[in-house]
């Protein structure tokens, strides 16, 4: 059972996709304060927000079962992500479901804004009739700057070329081609300053897109120039806008987002002479709350009943599709990187990672993830998946190189594992017979054919007759079954490898007394789940 805590307010219809479900159960407490969050949250598995509750590091702390943190909506600036990546917690957002609503609300900022709409409105319910002073400006023939093209930019140019607007615009992360098939013109941030009568941004905010447009930038502005903010607060440096808007130096703001929401009473946005200040209303339409809280609600349900996980900030992303094919591959992974470290249990220092044939076209950054989940399991006490193992692996100053090649050394296709470590390296290949059957095939160059599972024995022992018998007769004085083996030489004679499938933990007097065989070099027990 898994306890979901829904702390911002969410469409039933969402909701009720984890109510119906068995395995879930809602609690939905509204308007927790910060300290109260931290006190219950040890409880839930899952924690559901939207912009009003922080998931902060406090919070991500003091949820030790929390393993999914999901964001209904688009912006993540309210969810520490590198606190809960570093837990393991995957973090997922919901990015499409109100890109329509917040393009609507631009459009509506825009018209708003250019028609004089809200103080006109205001003058009329004053008992004014006053048609001479909120004469707006047509938004046909004009040219918008839009800067961001992912989503809700791309919505936004499509309303505004049905406008009869030159739609100009800049983004840096998509292909120029794309941004003239949406019917945007490509235009450097200058030339979008010098010459656009309205722009708008839509990027998400970052250290790059942080004032983006501060006193500089708006000096080089038409006079005429209208902006609009939908997207978050500090995009447009607040103190430099309404500092212009004061000055005349831009002719009006629209602004639904804020650096601190909600604005203290002192932004001097919210004073500011044309400026139309909405309170982060973008996603608020109906079919847009419904539309988000669907998404995460399923994509919780998916992430923790094993059917993918998408959407998520902190995690590779696996198409659902490929998933089946994968899984084979992510648990042999992660049984190779867990064998290694057994095997190797000096400190990491470096994991090599190479895959052929056709586990080569999948997502290998999961499967690479996957053998770094295997190799920190045995060294650290806190859980470690997918999330977290790259980040404890950066943190540890261990090198991680992927590659890919085509020699899969005659099998159809092959994960090869190098593990350097303070107390030397150690290699393995692995592979998946018929579709699910996982196998070592090669240990040091050794070829072998092991199960990776359950209670395992590694033997290095010298080629000599009589060696397995002696080794079956100390188990079997201790009552052990063996119930696989695999052993593997390279030259007749000389040193080889043997691995042993058996059916309960090896006692230690057990291996000492094998370790006394002499053929025997060297006896390790490893244990797989
Ligand atoms: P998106 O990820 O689809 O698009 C963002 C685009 O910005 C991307 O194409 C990216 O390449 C581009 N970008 C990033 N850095 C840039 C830079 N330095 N210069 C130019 N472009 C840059 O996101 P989206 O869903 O379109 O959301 C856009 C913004 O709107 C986000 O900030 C989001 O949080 C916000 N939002 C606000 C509301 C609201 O209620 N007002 C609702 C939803 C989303
Ligand atoms: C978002 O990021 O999705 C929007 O700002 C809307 C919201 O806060 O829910």
């Amino acid at each position: 059972m898994f306890k979901v805590l829904v702390a911002d307010k969410m469409a039933e219809e969402g909701l009720k996709v984890l109510r119906d479900h068995a395995l879930f159960e809602v609690d939905v407490k509204l308007k927790l304060s910060p300290e109260e969050l931290v006190a219950c949250i040890a409880d839930y598995d899952v924690l559901l927000v939207r912009s009003d509750t922080k998931a902060t590091a406090a919070v991500i702390e003091a949820g030790k079962k929390l393993k999914v943190i999901g964001r209904a909506g688009v912006g993540l600036d309210n969810v520490d992500l590198d606190a809960a990546t570093r837990r393991g917690i995957i973090v997922m957002n919901t990015p499409g479901g109100n890109t329509i609503a917040t393009a609507e609300q631009t459009m509506t900022l825009i018209l708003g804004l250019s028609r004089c709409l809200v103080p006109a409105a205001s003058s009329l319910a004053e008992g004014k009739w006053d048609r001479s002073s909120f004469k707006g400006t047509e938004l046909y023939g004009k040219t918008i700057g839009i800067i961001g093209l992912g989503r809700i930019g791309t919505e936004v140019a499509k309303r505004c070329a049905s406008f009869g607007m030159t739609v100009i615009g800049n983004d840096p992360y998509i292909d120029e081609e794309r941004a003239k098939r949406i019917g945007v013109t490509p235009a450097t941030l200058e030339a979008i300053y010098q010459t656009a009568d309205y722009i708008t941004v839509h990027t998400p905010k970052t250290a790059e897109t942080l004032n983006l447009i501060g006193e500089k930038e708006l000096a080089m502005m038409k006079k005429s120039v209208r902006l609009i903010n939908c997207a978050r607060g500090g995009i447009i440096n607040e103190e430099a806008l309404a500092k212009a808007l004061q000055e005349g130096k831009v002719a009006g703001a629209a602004v639904d987002v804020y650096t601190k929401e909600p604005p203290e009473p002192t932004n001097p946005l919210l004073k500011a002479p044309n400026c139309l200040c909405a309170p982060h209303l973008g996603a608020s339409t109906t079919e847009a709350q419904v539309n988000v809280a669907i998404e995460v609600c399923e994509q919780v349900v998916d992430a923790l009943t094993g059917k993918g996980v998408r959407n998520a900030a902190n995690i590779p992303y696996v198409d659902p599709d490929l998933l089946e094919t994968m899984t084979p591959y992510l648990r042999l992974a992660e049984k190779m990187g867990l064998l290694a470290s057994q095997i190797k249990r000096g400190a990491p220092q470096k994991i090599t990672a190479t895959f052929s044939g056709p586990v080569a076209d999948l997502e290998v950054k999961s499967l690479t993830s996957a053998i770094m989940v295997g190799i920190f399991q045995p060294h650290l006490e806190y859980s470690i998946n997918m999330v977290n193992a790259p980040v404890i692996a950066k943190e540890r100053g261990v090198q991680i190189t992927e590659q890919k090649s085509t020699d899969t050394r005659d099998y159809a296709d092959l994960i090869q594992l190098t593990l350097c470590t303070s107390d030397g390296d150690v290699s393995l290949d692995g592979t998946v017979f018929a579709k699910n059957d996982a196998r070592i095939v090669r240990i040091d160059g050794y070829h072998v054919d092991a199960r990776p599972y359950g209670q395992m024995v590694l033997l290095r022992n010298k080629d000599l007759p009589g060696v397995i018998g002696s080794v079956g007769a100390i188990l079997g004085k201790h009552n052990i079954n063996i119930s696989d083996m695999t052993l593997g030489r390279i030259d007749r004679g000389g040193e080889a490898v043997t691995v042993l499938n058996v059916d309960e933990v090896v006692p230690e007097e057990a291996l000492k007394d094998i370790g006394k065989i002499p053929s025997v070099l060297k006896v390790q027990q490893l244990r797989l789940s």
